[in-house]
C-alpha cells in the first residue's frame, strides 16, 4: 500500500505543478558583464516567463552598431527577441505590444537608464518620467509609449 499512496502522491504533485509559460519568445541579452542593472532586467524578463540568454560583452559599441540602435537611444544592454532589438530598461507592456502589432521598426529603446524603469528600481525613490522610443531603419525615431510619471513595477 507504500508504493500505491507514493505513487498517487507523486501524480497529485506532478498535476498540481503550475504549466510554465511557454509562449514567451525567447530572448538574447547583450551586455557587460560588470552590468548589474542588466542582470536585474534580465532577471525581471525570465520571471515573466520569457526564456532569457545572456551574452557578456567586452565592447557594445560593435552590437549597437549592428543593431542600428540610434547612439542618441543607446543604454546599458541591447537584446534581440523575435527579430527586434529591445535597448535599455523597456518595460514587458511595450515588448508587448511591439510583437503582437509587429510594426515596421528595428526596434524599441529606453535611452539611458531612468530610475524606477525595470531593473532600475530605487526603493522609495520618486520614479523618473521616461520615454520607450521605436527606431527604424534610416533613422526614424518615433515615441512608443510615454510615461510620463515614470513607471512602478506593480507589487
Ligand atoms: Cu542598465
Ligand atoms: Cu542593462
Amino acid at each position: 500500500m507504500i508504493s500505491r499512496r507514493l505513487t498517487l502522491g507523486l501524480l497529485a504533485a506532478a498535476i498540481s505543478t503550475p504549466l510554465r509559460a511557454t509562449t514567451r519568445p525567447a530572448v538574447v541579452v547583450h551586455r557587460s558583464p560588470t552590468c548589474g542593472c542588466c542582470g536585474a532586467w534580465a532577471s525581471y524578463l525570465r520571471r515573466a516567463g520569457f526564456p532569457v540568454t545572456i551574452v557578456n560583452e567586452d565592447d557594445l559599441a560593435p552590437v549597437k552598431l549592428r543593431a542600428g540602435v540610434p547612439e542618441r537611444l543607446q543604454s546599458c544592454h541591447t537584446a534581440f527577441i523575435d527579430g527586434y532589438v529591445v535597448e535599455g530598461h523597456v518595460p514587458i507592456e511595450a515588448i508587448e505590444k511591439m510583437l503582437l502589432s509587429k510594426p515596421p521598426i528595428l526596434g524599441i529603446a529606453v535611452p539611458d537608464m531612468p530610475g524606477g524603469s525595470p531593473g532600475m528600481e530605487v526603493l522609495g525613490a520618486k520614479p523618473d518620467p521616461f520615454k520607450v522610443m521605436s527606431f527604424a531603419k534610416g533613422g526614424a525615431q518615433d515615441v512608443f509609449i510615454d510615461y510620463p510619471n515614470g513607471f512602478s513595477l506593480p507589487r
